[in-house]
């Protein structure tokens, strides 16, 4: 491609470290769209000819049908996508194929190429996270009343429902598919026509290109729009954080699962069996999205590290850009994936929930309340009263309900039967009516509002 400045073809061991066809070729549909576009706009710029343009634009779809049908010869000679599909299009339109790369660069079209298929990426993470969303608001209805535990530090707090629980990563996953909408938006602009990096002599309309490929606007500044792989470190940062929330939920499975907590049964199609215990039924989807965010935020690490001090405008490093975005991506639609099956298949027990949610004085805060609002009490010293009463429960071996009206009274007189009405974990989910809290007319209403959203 640059024979004429060059006496010698490259060492073996210069094309293996320099070649990105074995990758890149992911790019081929993109690369084929965007040369496309390229073709149109020359022709309309009076560039090139027409027959030109009509040559290249057919011959292009007939190298896309190659590739697509697994016939295509990529070669290592080649070094990368772009120059591969230019080869094939000379072998098939002859001439003309020359024509394509006046006015741009490899630079500005692996640019392109890449913002193109990331933003895929991100419209194929949006649609995950919804179907995981709707996976997750299915139990939440199916369960808006059930209590369970709610924990901090892991150990029994208060109790909380188990749509309130579900609703929980409904956020957390909202916030994720809105950080990749932000991510989408601020990609939406083309490179192409940036050329290596000052723009170019010809007269091309760069607002013809962009909008060809669906984007918002032409990058305004060349240098920037060569060097920028800001998009693919926004995919790469929410990819992270949605694979931690992912996380998060892989490890509450792994112990809701566990023979000491029962309250989830994944189903048999998302679990796998032991070689040697037939007794076993293991988590290891879940484990093993516990474990993704390694790769994926380690994919995050290795572009920030790549990109970090390279001076204008682009520089070869930057071809490490596509690998680790590649199985950041792969990796985390697959998570997606397998999260959205296994929350859909998973079957909550309602009475593993309920029991758990009773134990380990569940409802000593809702107590401590009791003492503030009819007794009066100042909250510091409910607070102490209900420790006494916790503790003389914990020494008769009982939970706090099961403590007789007199043994409550030997801790604080004032108490009366009436307390026993704020001990049970129904009453006191029912009660937290505040704002985004665990009642369960609370949780409907936010499983109403997420239905409407997500449409
Ligand atoms: N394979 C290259 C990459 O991925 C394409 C751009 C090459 N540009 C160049 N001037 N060598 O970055």
């Amino acid at each position: 491609m640059w024979g004429g400045r060059f006496a010698a073809g490259p060492d073996a061991i210069m094309e293996a470290i320099n070649a990105s066809i074995g990758f890149d070729k992911r790019l081929a549909a993109q690369d084929i769209q965007g040369s496309r576009a390229h073709a149109a706009m020359l022709a309309a710029q009076g560039v090139i000819s027409d027959n030109d343009a009509r040559a290249i634009r057919e011959g292009l779809l007939t190298v896309l049908s190659e590739i697509e049908a697994g016939s295509f010869a990529f070669s290592t000679a080649l070094e990368d996508i772009h120059m591969n599909v230019e080869a094939r299009l000379k072998e098939i339109i002859g001439a003309p194929a020359g024509r394509l790369h006046t006015a741009r660069s490899r630079n500005d079209q692996v640019a392109t190429d890449f913002r193109l298929w990331v933003r895929d990426q991100i419209d194929g993470a949006i649609a995950g996270i919804g179907a995981l969303q709707r996976a997750l608001l299915a139990q939440a209805e199916a369960g808006a009343d059930w209590v369970m535990p709610g924990f901090t530090h892991l150990q029994t707090a208060q109790p909380v429902t188990w749509g309130h629980h579900m609703m929980a990563y409904v956020e957390m996953l909202g916030r994720d598919a809105s950080r990749f909408r932000d991510a989408r938006a601020r990609m939406n602009e083309c490179p192409l026509g940036a050329a290596a990096l000052a723009g170019t002599s010809f007269p091309i309309d760069r607002h013809m290109t962009a909008e060809a490929l669906g984007f918002d606007a032409p990058c305004a500044n060349s240098l920037d729009a060569v060097s920028d792989r800001d998009f693919a470190l926004e995919f790469l940062s929410a990819a992270t954080i949605c694979a931690m929330h992912l996380s998060r939920l892989a490890e509450e499975l792994v112990i809701w699962s566990s023979a000491q907590f029962r309250f989830v049964v994944l189903s048999d199609r998302f679990s796998t069996g032991s070689s040697i215990m037939p007794q076993k039924k293991n988590p290891d989807a879940a484990e093993l999205l516990r474990a993704k965010i390694g790769r994926i935020m380690g994919a995050m690490v290795a572009l920030f590290t790549v990109m970090k001090g390279l001076p204008l405008a682009y520089s070869k490093d930057m071809q490490e850009d596509k690998e680790q975005v590649f199985d950041a991506a792969d990796t985390l639609l697959l998570s997606l994936a397998a999260m959205g099956g296994m929350v859909r298949d998973m079957a909550a027990d309602r009475a593993a929930l309920e029991a758990a949610a009773a134990s380990g004085f569940s409802t000593a805060t809702d107590l401590a309340d009791w003492l503030v609002r009819e007794l009066g009490l100042p909250f510091r010293e409910a607070h102490h009263v209900t420790g006494a009463l916790v503790k003389l429960a914990e020494t008769e071996g009982r939970d706090l309900p099961d403590l007789t009206l007199a043994q409550m009274q030997s801790v604080h007189d004032g108490i009366t039967e009436a307390v026993f009405g704020v001990l049970g974990v129904h009453n006191s989910v029912a009660s937290r009516q505040s704002y985004g809290g665990t009642a369960p007319a609370q949780v409907r209403a936010q499983i109403a509002r997420w239905k409407e959203k997500l449409g």
